[in-house]
């Protein structure tokens, strides 16, 4: 009887031999992330790069049987060259999701590959709203520049801001935020009595803080990628706009932790809305910020690592729910209705939109320790991005 046993599965075993090897050759697990390493917008490529390794570090490289293989490929925030790596990532590489994308156009020049290719495709920081229309295979887990720019201008005419003229960067996250600012601050009874846009190649703010500065307004309400922030301060401040009575208020990319400790004591009492702050207060969020800096010496967490952070989560979460058989869309599947405690509070991926519902914190520049932060003082919940429903 057990002669019986073992012959069989010997004769078992050369069966599934071939089919076995085919297996192991097959038992990887691809995630090719396009990110800014190099050029003016490095910093978001870091912090991703940074918080994806350490996402693997925390939760080992084998998920359902699968060993996960990180790829990362520099586009320098240049889209016809993201658009190249993405295909060579899913045609020679095979990947089985396409992660990163650190600027809006490199994201939407991704998208028709992840369509095509039945490929997920990760965005982890690029912020216009309409991205996740670009293709039914893109899920978010950054934020929208409107969830920002709704809360502020809801919070602004409350607090003594009711003439405000805003300064963007000249490309979809910046038109977002200047026309939801503008549209729900003009519903609450203020007013945009001027809206500058400056280029986002090497932009020079100098001349449009000076007219800001001959207009008086209440508030300047700035949207720069993340990165651009400590010139927009270190030039307004230089000016004495403070001094001349008006407040800087943002989103909370101006404030970016990447760069707000080195803003110095101008940048205090700032106050921004945004979806991550390095100071937020629950236990996750300061053990994901302890590791961080073990791992990363010299650096502070910002927004863009807590989205390729939680990007990494919803990856591999969803290779586990498909026990590592997955295709391209069920996958997709997977990544849909995910619902977790982030650093930033808790999250979700709505499964219509594909798009990240969290919360918006209003935060004010302080200091502790002897540190700069963006420290909350109050929360709006579960925001979806206010894009779609237009
Ligand atoms: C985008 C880039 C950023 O660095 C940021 O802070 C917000 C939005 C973008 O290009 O979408």
């Amino acid at each position: 009887m057990q002669k019986r046993v073992f012959l069989a599965t010997a004769a078992l075993a050369t069966f599934a031999l071939p089919a076995g090897l085919a297996l192991a050759q097959d038992n990887s697990f691809k995630i090719g992330l396009i990110l800014p390493m190099t050029g003016q917008q490095a910093s978001t490529g870091k912090q991703i790069e940074a918080a994806a390794r350490l996402y693997m570090a925390q939760n080992g490289n084998t998920v359902a049987g699968k060993k996960i293989e990180l790829i990362i490929k520099d586009d320098a925030a240049t889209p016809d060259v993201t658009k190249r790596l993405a295909q060579e990532l899913v045609v020679n590489d095979k990947v089985n999701v396409l992660g990163g994308f650190g600027v809006t156009p490199a994201a939407l020049a991704a998208a028709p590959i992840a369509t095509q290719s039945k490929t997920p495709l990760v965005v982890m920081a690029a912020a216009t709203s309409s991205i996740t229309q670009a293709s039914p295979y893109i899920v978010r887990t950054s934020f929208t520049v409107p969830q920002a720019a709704v809360a502020l201008a809801d919070w602004a005419p409350k607090n003594g801001i009711k003439k405000v003229v805003t300064l963007v960067s000249d490309y979809g996250p910046g038109i977002d935020a200047e026309r939801f600012f503008k549209d729900r601050l003009t519903f609450n009874g203020g007013q945009v009595v001027d809206a500058l846009r400056v280029p986002l190649r090497s932009p020079d703010f100098a001349p449009f803080l000076q007219k800001v500065r001959d207009i008086k307004p209440d508030a300047l309400f700035v949207f720069v990628p993340s990165g651009a922030g400590a010139a927009v301060m270190k030039q307004f401040l230089e000016r004495g706009m403070d001094k001349a009575g008006i407040k800087l208020i943002g989103t909370g990319d101006v404030t970016d932790d990447d760069q707000l400790n080195d803003m110095g004591e101008g940048a205090l009492g700032v106050v921004t809305a945004h979806h991550y702050s390095a100071a937020h207060p629950s236990a996750a969020n300061k053990k994901f910020v302890e590791a961080f800096e073990k791992a990363n010496k010299g650096m502070r967490p910002n927004f863009m690592a807590a989205g390729g952070y939680d990007g990494m989560r919803v990856i591999y979460e969803a290779l586990r729910a498909t026990k590592g058989k997955g295709t391209g869309d069920d996958l997709l599947a997977a990544m849909k209705g995910q619902i977790f405690e982030s650093p930033r509070g808790p999250m979700f991926i709505d499964a219509q939109t594909r798009d990240v519902v969290q919360n918006i914190y209003l935060r004010k520049v302080e200091k502790k320790d002897g540190q700069l932060f963006n420290v909350e003082f109050d929360v709006i919940k579960d925001v979806k991005d206010p894009g779609k429903a237009k």
